[in-house]
């Protein structure tokens, strides 16, 4: 059997899986572990099963034991994860696609609802009681007729525009390259951001955090926005610039804020936290029972897999 470090714990009925499937060493009490217990830890291990918050950086790679051979990480992201120095060390990454769309696309709907439409000063208003409704109390943007643009139209871009599309929105993406037209599904392609972020009332960014993409919502890109927009983010918060999104927000530029992800989870920018045009929630993208469930099922099955083919179609390095 081989033996798999579990870095976090999984639901109940995933880890009886687990068990059953490798000697698995379990985090019994759900310990963030340092980047030095977890190579400790990995000692003897044929494998990590990991998660967004394991930072396996270049240095932590390069002292995994050689008997470790898959990092499968518990997340459709795999920034966490020095993909390069993984590859020298002859360490295949895996990440579990196509699980956690719709989970995530919900969420991606929801930040663009809530920032929107207040919902960050609505519940404040109506958990303290005394709100008086008037014809202009908390009035918001309506998604009806609103340009949506989507950075990143993959699978979870894809599902929020086919959302967004139903509520009347019209939807706009830019893309590494242009999409079929049955996946476009009437979106309109810009083949460079700029372009993009002219035409985006609401911006969804669902793009993957990569060299490339590290602060490009930044304080020049911001600028072509239209006065007014709406950013949102489900995806990861190293493509944004926190004090440039933040000073946008300061001065009107940009009107509501909806965000899932941050750069240095948990602790966000203070910026963030109590202004009132901002709808933040604790990354939550992937956060329900079904979707839980078939992520950590299908980070164990790349695990099995690889070890019985010696590939894994999962495979992201
Ligand atoms: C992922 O899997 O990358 C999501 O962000 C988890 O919520």
């Amino acid at each position: 059997m081989k033996k798999i470090l579990i870095t976090r714990r999984l639901l109940k009925s995933c880890e009886v899986k687990a068990e059953k499937n490798f000697d698995s060493i379990f985090n019994s009490n759900d310990e963030l572990y340092s980047q030095k217990k977890l190579v400790e830890l990995s000692s003897g291990c044929d494998g990590i099963l990991s998660s967004l918050t394991d930072k396996l950086d270049s240095d932590t790679i390069n002292k995994l034991p050689e008997t470790v051979k898959i990092i499968s990480n518990f997340a459709v992201g795999f920034g966490n994860i020095d993909l390069d120095t993984a590859k020298k060390r002859g360490i295949t990454v895996t990440n579990t696609p196509d699980v956690l769309t719709d989970a995530t696309a919900e969420i991606g709907v929801l930040l663009i609802l809530g920032a929107c439409r207040r919902a960050s000063e609505g519940i404040e208003s109506a958990r303290a009681g005394g709100w008086k409704w008037s014809a202009d109390y908390l009035i918001g943007k309506q998604l009806t007729g609103t340009r949506l643009g989507i950075l990143g139209m993959g699978r979870i871009g894809q599902k929020i525009a086919k959302v967004a599309k139903s509520l009347g929105m019209i939807i706009h993406y830019h893309n590494r390259s242009k999409l079929s037209s049955d996946k476009e599904n009437g979106a309109v392609y810009h083949d460079n951001l700029k372009d993009l972020l002219t035409q985006s009332d609401v911006l969804s960014i669902c793009c993957p955090a990569s060299k490339e993409t590290v602060d490009m919502i930044n304080k020049e890109t911001i600028e072509y926005l239209p006065q007014g927009a709406i950013v949102t983010n489900v995806a990861r918060g190293d493509i944004v610039d926190d004090e440039a999104l933040i000073d946008a927000l300061n001065r009107r530029k940009v009107y509501a804020i909806g965000l899932d992800v941050y750069k240095n989870e948990p602790n966000l920018n203070p910026g963030y936290l109590n202004h009132k045009s901002a709808f933040i929630l604790p990354h939550l993208g992937s956060a329900t029972k079904e979707t839980r469930t078939a992520m950590a099922n299908l980070a164990i099955d790349n695990i099995d897999e690889f070890f019985k083919t010696g590939n894994c179609k999962n495979k992201v390095n």
